[in-house]
């Protein structure tokens, strides 16, 4: 079948002349017949198909729903972008539509690859892929995953060619032309893929954090330093607007001298329950082979450095089992709460206190707050509350909408889009040669690559796994100096971090 840019010539010809009949612009023009949705649902492309896509619940793709994909795309979704010419279907490409920021205008387009479509990609990924400001500057060209459930949910829910879907990602990188990957691998194989796609020529783009050691994130910036291809980490409270704010705040001197900070961030149970239904991670050994430490306390030790620019000096953890390993049928060892006092430099103590087994009655996912003390003030961020509360039938429900929020035109905003989302369009300035040597030096910093955190969460975990356990569950970990445990995992290098 000859399509001329997608879409077979009778499609086109009917098209333009419902444009011609109804006297709209291209950009007025919706789909309207079952044809034009069947020819454009057919493009065997994910490119092409990524902006129709973006725009339309997944449930509707079902066969049996063409009447309803029917009315919501004649509702939400131009069809400029399937009935162009060969010869704009280029430009198109060239200077990709949608979307209203400023910044993203004349970006070309990344392929990427994506390795790794867990739990993390169906949370938060997907939307940044298909349906954000910033899906306009990705073309999602081929997935891999060791797991063929992960690979075939990802693969039909957004009609990646089945051609295009690996389980071994040198094979996707030797059969696919990609520009860069997105690694959301587990914390603890972050660094073979990352270190590979750098290899061979790739940027990337990691979930929090960086790796689950400092001898992997330390060999992951030597890659991207010597093979000087991009590579950024979504620490996605970077972008959060509190700690922007904060931060700059802080750096302006606001409130005098830091003396001490308090952080929380506590997750509901059905986050670490396995038994939870429907479970909350892919994998059913998620919270025995993670701990609240790797996936909470990355993110408030990262925010806390963010905003004050210390690293980390000391670090000792008391840790807690106590309702994990009590869940049935399938009982998790591994810690409910996680108490982590780190000296950062300058004497500032802090303490970073996350878990995941608040009752799923907490009035939202995740209940966070952050008190930093000063000299001259005091600053208090989060306050468990994010402005947005349900009272429904199901109970009251308070929702981080900074974070994400779902549009009611299927597009998803926040800082959970923003942070990886300007990764991808510095992946793409870097490409053009667009960065300057002063924001390259900041972006390829250690504190950017998440050097400290992981140093915060490994120094965490050796002194929970060098602790006392009491007969209740808690375990007293010793301290950690986070100089010398750098040293013992990575040698001089070490001096390059703390100089
Ligand atoms: N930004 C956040 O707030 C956030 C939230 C959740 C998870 N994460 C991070 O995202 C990452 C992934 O977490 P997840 O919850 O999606 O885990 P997951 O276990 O649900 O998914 C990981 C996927 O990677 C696949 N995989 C494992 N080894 C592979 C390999 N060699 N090649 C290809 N695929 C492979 C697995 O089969 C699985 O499908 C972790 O680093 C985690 O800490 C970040």
């Amino acid at each position: 079948m000859v399509r001329e840019g997608g879409l077979k010539a009778d499609v086109r010809r009917s098209i333009h002349a419902r444009r011609e009949r109804e006297r709209v612009e291209p950009s007025a023009c919706r789909v309207q017949t079952a044809a034009e949705l069947d020819e454009i649902s057919a493009m065997d492309h994910s490119r092409d198909l990524a902006p129709l896509v973006a725009r339309a619940p997944k449930e509707l793709f079902h066969p049996q729903r063409v009447d309803d994909r029917l009315k919501f795309l004649s509702a939400d979704v131009h069809i400029e972008h399937y009935s162009c010419t060969a010869d704009n279907y280029q430009a198109r490409n060239a200077h990709p539509r949608g979307g209203n920021h400023a910044m993203l205008d004349g970006m070309k387009t990344l392929k990427l690859g994506v390795i790794g479509t867990g739990s993390v990609v169906r949370e938060i990924y997907e939307h940044l892929y298909f349906r954000s400001a910033y899906s306009r500057l990705i073309s999602v060209e081929a997935i891999c995953d060791t797991s063929d459930d992960a690979l075939e949910a990802f693969g039909t829910a957004w009609r990646i060619p089945v051609e295009r879907r690996f389980r071994d990602y040198q094979t996707m990188f030797e059969a696919v032309e990609l520009d860069a990957v997105a690694v959301n691998t587990p914390d603890s194989l972050h660094a073979e893929p990352t270190v590979a796609a750098l290899e061979a020529g790739l940027d990337v783009v990691l979930p929090k954090p960086t790796a689950d050691t400092v001898r992997d994130v330390h060999r992951i910036i030597e890659t991207a330093d010597r093979t000087k291809r991009f590579l950024g980490v979504d620490f996605h409270k970077r972008e959060d607007p509190a700690v922007r704010a904060a931060r700059a705040r802080v750096a302006a001197g606001a409130f005098g001298t830091l003396q001490s900070a308090s952080l929380h961030m506590l997750d509901r149970l059905l986050v670490a329950d396995p038994n939870h239904t429907p479970r909350f991670f892919s994998s059913p050994d998620f919270a025995s082979t993670n701990s609240p430490v790797s996936f909470l306390t990355s993110h408030m030790a990262d925010a806390f450095m963010v905003i004050t620019g210390r690293r980390p000096v000391e670090v000792r953890a008391i840790g807690y089992r106590q309702k994990l390993p009590s869940l049935a049928p399938i009982a998790v060892e591994g810690y409910d709460l996680v108490d982590t006092s780190v000296l950062f430099e300058g004497g500032v103590s802090c303490h970073i206190v996350t878990g995941w087994a608040l009752p799923n009655t907490a009035d939202c996912l995740t209940v966070q707050s952050g008190r930093f003390i000063f000299s001259d003030g005091m600053l208090d961020l989060w306050d468990n509350h994010y402005g947005y509360r349900e009272i429904t039938a199901s109970g009251i429900e308070n929702r981080n909408v900074q974070f994400m929020t779902f549009e009611r035109d299927g597009m998803v905003t926040g800082y959970g889009m923003e942070c990886p989302g300007k990764i991808i369009g510095n992946i793409l300035k870097h490409r053009n040669g667009e960065l300057s040597a002063d924001e390259l030096a900041t972006l390829r910093s250690p504190f950017a690559l998440g050097l400290y955190t992981t140093l915060v969460c490994e120094c965490a975990h050796a002194s929970l796994a060098t602790g006392t356990h009491q007969e209740n569950g808690a375990v007293i970990g010793r301290t950690i100096d986070a100089r010398a445990l750098l040293s013992e995992q990575i040698g001089a290098a070490a001096d390059r971090y703390f100089t």
